[in-house]
């Protein structure tokens, strides 16, 4: 979920009837977690610093208005917490199908399939459809395509991953990851919006030429296939296209077969 408090003071409340306590400075999805209650998430991690910008991790909170960030609300004594309610799941599965609506849809050929944080938590919440125009990321690309400068490149100048922009959920995890455990600030967000994206250094225009010292810690925090290792990768070459259903959500990938 989130960093762990180190605090000696004791705050009790209780997730979804359950009561917890944990040190103050605890937020309400570590909280949860010790309850024994998974709240859905996708740019927080147990050693990063929480950043709030995934939405969700929203839950619903007595004398609380709206719907807030678990990761990014410590706990407060006599809170009263509510994980699982047909608001917040209205909610995460808005916000799951704005991030597919921009997402290529090639799941069932993409490196990471079975280890992408986007699709479990696209099953989690009970996706089933994506109404939106799907954005330009939508579309799968091949290797051999010819370039569109609506297609964002792969940057493969590191010799040890890639990075797909196409992929990219902005969730800042590598930013962090780079900032936090590296101590490297060779990477940013730039643009918003559906142009936001993480880019390696304002200055330099591949990983190879930005201040990646190649430790490797945005990847191993990457939650989808936007950062992967090279030696996961495996290229296909596809040859008809297929729709499908598979078993994380509901959405339907379009995937070439042999
Ligand atoms: Fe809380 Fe992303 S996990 S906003």
């Amino acid at each position: 979920g989130t960093p762990a408090s180190h605090s000696d003071i004791a705050v009790t409340l209780t997730v979804d009837g359950i009561p917890v306590s944990v040190p103050a400075g605890t937020s309400v999805m570590r909280a949860a977690a010790i309850a024994g209650i998974t709240v859905p998430k996708l740019c927080a991690t147990d050693h990063l610093t929480a950043f709030g910008s995934c939405r969700l991790c929203v839950v619903q909170i007595d004398g609380m208005r709206g719907t807030p960030a678990s990761c990014t609300t410590p706990v407060a004594e006599g809170m009263v917490v509510r994980t699982q309610t047909d608001e917040v799941a209205r909610i995460r599965r808005g916000v799951m199908e704005l991030y597919i609506s921009d997402h290529p849809l090639d799941c069932l050929t993409c490196a990471a399939n079975g280890d992408c944080e986007l699709q479990d938590m696209a099953g989690a919440v009970g996706l089933r459809e994506v109404r939106y125009e799907p954005g330009k990321n939508h579309f799968q690309r091949r290797e051999n395509d010819e370039p569109n400068p609506e297609w964002r490149a792969k940057d493969h100048s590191n010799p040890y991953f890639t990075f797909d922009p196409a992929k990219c959920i902005v969730c800042s995890r590598c930013v962090r990851a780079c900032e936090e455990v590296q101590g490297t600030f060779a990477l940013t967000i730039d643009g918003r919006g559906f142009d936001s994206r993480v880019s390696a250094g304002m200055a330099s225009d591949s990983f190879l030429s930005s201040d990646c010292v190649s430790c490797g810690a945005c990847v191993q925090v990457c939650p989808t296939a936007t950062l992967i290792e090279n030696k996961v990768i495996e290229v296909g070459t596809p040859e008809r296209i297929v729709k499908t259903t598979c078993a994380y959500c509901g959405v339907g990938c379009s995937f070439d077969a042999h």
